[in-house]
């Protein structure tokens, strides 16, 4: 199982330095063995040493050149970075990152070997048309993507779920979740709105292989309780 922190523009170096030894000191205190990660911003990333990996949550896909306010593997490699989120919601929609762009990242920093979390979700016209639609959608954001890359994490968040403090259901989780895996064998992690109250039920679920959290992992203690939770049902 893998649980994921996502902090988007939250956090400054010194809070992520907390954050880490916080978890760190957890992890080795309560003998955690479930995989955890981090993506801290760009301008908090570091040389970290614990079990939890870091990673960025974003970068374009090259080495260096004239990309302004862009961060490239050159950046990334300086801390030892070997880890990528991609796709995610918030740069597709709010940034506008197309499809093509999300395949340009996701072949640059497959073939450096990174882990790369690729986020796909749903939006809710798209799911109120039925999960026809709804499979059909997901199916697009994975076109281009190679599904059997030995790194690869696949995280589904549904965009009305993410920030919102709604889920789907957790029949509804399970089956998206069942349906994915008919197609990827990569880890499947859930995002949206998952919380140290519903992280067990969720976590539970078949196909569900962990967690990609926002809000809900923002405090060092709740990621740790997150993983605790984790560890109870290590699968
Ligand atoms: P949330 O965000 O947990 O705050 O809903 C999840 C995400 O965007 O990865």
């Amino acid at each position: 199982m893998l649980i994921a922190a996502n902090f988007k523009t939250f956090k400054t170096r010194q809070e992520t330095l907390d954050y880490y030894r916080d978890v760190r000191t957890f992890i080795e205190k309560n003998k955690i063995t479930v995989e955890s990660m981090i993506f801290p911003p760009a301008t908090a990333l570091n040389t970290f040493k614990g079990a939890t990996v870091v990673g960025a949550q974003n970068a374009y896909a090259v080495e260096n050149g004239a990309f302004t306010g862009e961060i490239g593997l050159n950046q990334l490699k300086e801390f030892g970075i070997k880890t990528i989120l991609i796709g995610h919601s918030e740069r597709r929609h709010i940034l506008g990152e197309s499809q093509e762009l999300m395949v340009q990242k996701f072949d640059f920093f497959k073939e450096q070997g990174f882990t790369i979390v690729y986020c796909i979700g749903e939006p809710l016209e798209v799911r109120e048309e039925g999960s026809e639609t709804l499979m059909a959608y997901l199916d697009e954001q994975l076109e281009g993507i190679d599904l059997n890359y030995e790194n690869l994490v696949i995280a589904y968040e549904p965009v009305w779920a993410i920030g919102t403090g709604l889920t789907p259901s957790t029949d509804e989780v399970e089956l998206i979740h069942t349906a994915l895996r008919q197609k990827i064998k990569a880890p499947i992690l859930y995002g949206g709105s998952v919380k140290v109250n519903n992280a067990q039920e969720l976590l539970s679920l078949n196909n569900v292989d962990g967690a990609l959290i926002g809000s809900g992992a923002l405090q060092a203690e709740n990621f740790c309780r997150i993983l605790e939770i984790a560890e109870g049902l290590q699968k």
